[in-house]
C-alpha cells in the first residue's frame, strides 16, 4: 500500500495510527505503518522522555510521531489575555458542577481512589503551556511528525517543527479547517469525520474526505473515522486520501494498556450504534461509548458540560475512581463508531495484516468490476 505520502516518509504501508499507548505505535511501526503517540495525557515532561526513549528503542530506526493538542484558540487565556494556571482554571468550576460529580458517583456508588493514589487521569495536555512542555522534550527525539489536534499549531511551532526536519499534520472536520491548517503552512491534512472517536466535528468520512481532498490540493490528506477494515481503506484512498489515520482500532489490540479487562470486555461487545458525541469528558463533543456517566451529562435535567478546559478538569478524579473500580455502568473510552467492528482481541501486527489483506481483496475486486482484470 505505497502513496507518494508513504514513499517520503519511507514506510511500506500508508496506515497511520493515533493511539495513548507506546507499545501500540511502535508495534504499527514496526509493521510498516506509522505510529503516532498521543502526548496529552503527559503531564511531566520526563514521563514523555521516558516513553520517548522506549519508543527509540523499539522501533528499529523506523519512523514514528507525535500528536499533542494545541487548541486554536488558547483555552487558559483571561479576557485581557494573561495566561492562566491550571489552579486559576479549577478555581473557575461552580460549586453546582462539583456537586452534580459527587451526587453522580455516590448514586452509583463508586468508592474513593485508595489512600495516597493520584488520580490518574488527568489531561491538561489541551493547556497550551503543557503542550509546549511537551514539545520541548520532543523535539528531543528524531520524531519526523508532528500532529496537532483541534486546530493548526501557532506559527512559531510549525516554524519549529520544520527547523527539525518534522513534517507537521492537523486535524480537520471541515474543508473550511482544512484550508485553514494549508494556511498556516501545515504538510498533511488529516479529514477526520463524525464517525471517528474523540474530538469530532459533523460531517461523515464519506463527504468529507473528498471535500478536504479537493480544498487543501496537491497536500496530502489522510481519511480518518470510521476505518476499520481494508475495503474501508481502499474507499479512503478512492476518495483522493494518500493513506488512512486510525484510533479505535488500536484500542483492543493485545499491546494496548487500557488497564481495565471489562472497559476491553465493553469495548469487544458494543455495537456501531453505542457510542455517542458528547461534551461530558472534556468539555468539547468528543465521540466516546455510550454510559451512564454521558447519558448524566447529556441530560437536560443536570447542570450540563462545562467549556474546555473546566470539564476535563472537574471529571478527571471521578474518571480515574471509575476506571480503578472498574464500575461498569459508568465505565467507557472515547472510542468510534467502527467500535461495532472490533469484536476480538489481536495483534496490531494481526490488525495490519488484515488490514492489508482487505485493502487489496477490495481493489481486485473494483478492477474486476472495471474490466480491468481477469480473475
Ligand atoms: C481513545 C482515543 C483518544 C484520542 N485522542 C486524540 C488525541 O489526543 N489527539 C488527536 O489528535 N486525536 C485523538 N483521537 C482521534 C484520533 O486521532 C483519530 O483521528 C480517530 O480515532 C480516527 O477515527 P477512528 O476512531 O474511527 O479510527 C483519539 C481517538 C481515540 C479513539
Amino acid at each position: 500500500m505505497k502513496t507518494e505520502l508513504s514513499r517520503t516518509l519511507g514506510i511500506e504501508h500508508a496506515i497511520f495510527g493515533f493511539t495513548p499507548f507506546p507499545a501500540v505505535a511502535a508495534a504499527l511501526t514496526r509493521a510498516g505503518g506509522f505510529g503516532v503517540l498521543g502526548a496529552v495525557r503527559y503531564t511531566a515532561p520526563d514521563d514523555l522522555a521516558r516513553d520517548l526513549d522506549w519508543m527509540q528503542e523499539h522501533t528499529d530506526g523506523l519512523p514514528y510521531g507525535l500528536d499533542v493538542v494545541m487548541p486554536a484558540k488558547k483555552v487558559e487565556a483571561a479576557p485581557g489575555g494573561q495566561t492562566l494556571t491550571e489552579a486559576d482554571v479549577e478555581a473557575m468550576i461552580p460549586e453546582e458542577h462539583r456537586a452534580f460529580v459527587r451526587a453522580t458517583l455516590a448514586k452509583h456508588g463508586v468508592p474513593e481512589l485508595p489512600e495516597g493514589e493520584a488520580s490518574g487521569w488527568r489531561i491538561t495536555g489541551w493547556m497550551e503551556q503543557v503542550a509546549r512542555g511537551q514539545l520541548d522534550v520532543a523535539f528531543d527525539y528524531p520524531i519526523k511528525l508532528l500532529a496537532n489536534a483541534l486546530g493548526s499549531p501557532p506559527p512559531d511551532i510549525v516554524a519549529r517543527a520544520h527547523d527539525h526536519g518534522v513534517l507537521v499534520a492537523a486535524l480537520a472536520g471541515s474543508a473550511r479547517h482544512a484550508r485553514h491548517h494549508a494556511e498556516a503552512g501545515i504538510d498533511i491534512v488529516v479529514a477526520q469525520g463524525y464517525e471517528a472517536g474523540g474530538h469530532t466535528g459533523e460531517i461523515a468520512s464519506m463527504v468529507l474526505t473528498p471535500e478536504v481532498v479537493d480544498a487543501v490540493s496537491p497536500l496530502p490528506v489522510l481519511a480518518a473515522g470510521g476505518i476499520g477494515s481494508g475495503e474501508q481503506i481502499a474507499a479512503g484512498l478512492a476518495l483522493g486520501a494518500q493513506g488512512v489515520w486510525l484510533g479505535s482500532i488500536w484500542l483492543t489490540t493485545t499491546e494496548a494498556e487500557l488497564h481495565s479487562r471489562a472497559l476491553t470486555a465493553k469495548l469487544l461487545a458494543a455495537g456501531s450504534g453505542d457510542t455517542v458525541r458528547s461534551r461530558a469528558l472534556t468539555g468539547k463533543p468528543a465521540r466516546q461509548l455510550r454510559t451512564e456517566w454521558t447519558d448524566a451529562w447529556d441530560d437536560p435535567a443536570g447542570p450540563g458540560p462545562l467549556p474546555m478546559p473546566l470539564q476535563g478538569l472537574l471529571v478527571a478524579e471521578a474518571v480515574s475512581r471509575i476506571q480503578r473500580h472498574e464500575v461498569e455502568p459508568l465505565l467507557g473510552t472515547p472510542v468510534g463508531q467502527i467500535v461495532g467492528r472490533m469484536n476480538s482481541e489481536r495483534s496490531v501486527q494481526q490488525v495490519v495484516d488484515e488490514l492489508t489483506r482487505g485493502f487489496e481483496k477490495a481493489v481486485d475486486r473494483i478492477n474486476r468490476i472495471a474490466g480491468r482484470s481477469e480473475s
